[in-house]
């Protein structure tokens, strides 16, 4: 490919990224692509980036039937219409760029499969962690079995709010609204501050960390929600803070376990520092201990540099490969492990209700109840309607590989 516009972009959704992506592309001389037909669901809805006449459509064949468009980007707000635009495009044989990244954990099998199938690519780095090139490094530097663990904060939006509310004594309610008019948080910002935003974003990753697809309903994820006054102040007393990470880890040769929830995490870690909207993932591997990659993990711009990124990529023809889904030992899901967690309860029998191997601190004032103890996260998943019912909050203290971070 060598003429000035040799990508010629069919784009769907114009929504913060969408626009990001469009100021991005007519800022970089580089790039050699061209957005040719943009659609959107309403072409009258005011938007904050003006276009040419005649850009917007909304109607997909516009783009489709378009022989001179070789790539789409996909940036659409819904996941299921997000996977019948993509699942098209791939059958027909155009590549995607992506950033639907519930539509991509929910559907990776089938679109690895119609890329196979009909020879062409779907990219998604801007699905994981927004700037912050997770995906890409994952497949190609880290092609290797050295790798032992990624984790760390994948949700700008709940971060931005435990930052505003830990750090500047904001209310949690304001921090989300704040969040939502700076085009962080999802459209429905439950995904963001329940924790399934970075839970989507860790089964790609795992997908190109281990080389293994686990579906959403088999990982214990619980997010901010619950979060109250007494729990920020037994962190703060404690010289911790609470974020919520999301991490996957080998925990022998053969197998390796994975979670999203709220953790309490010392002045010493990497991440402690990572605030605001930012992100921040640890990746820890043999021979390397830890690595680490901070950057902006939400918003317009920061998205669709991203994108930019995937979109070049394919001037090189560039695709995933899934190595790690090749490889002979691959080791296998499990949830037999033992993890070390804060509980904080009101009115609910959580000492009782919740089989603790072994208790290491227990409080029970008429004002505060908390138990930090051993649990095994199959049986902690066997009560997940406890966390999301009931006013417990839960925080993990990180115990998988600590010996190692002296
Ligand atoms: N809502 C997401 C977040 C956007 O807050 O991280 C980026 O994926």
């Amino acid at each position: 490919m060598n003429s000035k516009t040799d990508i010629k972009i069919g784009l769907f959704g114009f929504g913060t990224v969408g626009q990001g992506v469009y100021k991005v592309l007519g800022q970089t001389k580089n790039a050699h692509a061209e957005i040719k037909r943009i659609c959107v669901r309403n072409i009258t809805r005011p938007r904050k980036t003006a276009t040419p006449a005649g850009l917007l459509t909304d109607n997909a064949a516009d783009i489709f039937d378009d022989p001179e468009i070789n790539l789409i980007v996909e940036l659409v707000d819904d996941a299921d219409a997000s996977f019948r635009i993509v699942s098209q495009a791939l059958c027909r044989g155009i590549p995607v760029v992506s950033g639907s990244k519930a539509m991509i954990a929910r559907h990776l099998p089938e679109l690895i499969e119609m890329q196979h199938a009909h020879n062409t690519a779907l990219l998604y780095d801007a699905s994981s962690c927004g700037s912050i090139p997770v995906i890409r490094n994952l497949e190609e530097y880290y092609d290797n079995d050295l790798l032992l663990e990624v984790k760390g904060i994948l949700n700008g939006s709940s971060n931005y709010i435990l930052s505003r509310v830990f750090d500047h004594g904001e209310n949690y309610t304001d921090a989300l609204q704040h969040a939502q008019e700076l085009g962080f948080a999802e459209s429905d910002p439950t995904f963001d501050i329940e924790g399934y935003d970075a839970l989507f974003k860790l089964i790609i990753i795992t997908v190109h960390a281990l080389g293994q697809f686990v579906p959403a309903d088999r990982v214990f994820t619980v997010g901010i929600s619950h979060i109250r006054d007494c729990d920020i102040r037994y962190a703060r007393e404690k010289g911790q803070k609470i974020k919520l990470v999301a991490q996957v880890a080998k925990v022998s040769d053969r197998s390796f376990t994975m979670f999203v929830m709220p953790e309490l995490v010392e002045k010493s870690k990497y991440i402690y520092s990572v605030d605001d909207e930012y992100n921040g993932v640890v990746i820890r591997g043999e021979c390397y201990d830890r690595q680490f990659m901070f950057g902006k993990g939400a918003g317009g711009l920061p998205t669709a540099s991203s994108i930019l990124s995937d979109i070049m990529a394919r001037r090189h023809d560039y695709r995933y490969e899934y190595k790690k889904m090749k490889y002979v030992d691959r080791p296998s899901y499990t949830t037999d492990v033992t993890i070390r967690v804060y509980i904080r309860y009101d009115e609910t029998p959580v000492p009782t209700l919740i089989p603790f191997t072994k208790v290491y601190e227990q409080l029970i004032t008429p004002k505060d109840k908390y138990i930090i103890g051993d649990v095994q996260l199959s049986d902690l998943i066997a009560r997940r309607r406890l966390f999301d019912s009931h006013d417990v909050f839960i925080a993990n203290i990180p115990v998988l590989y600590t010996d190692r971070d002296n």
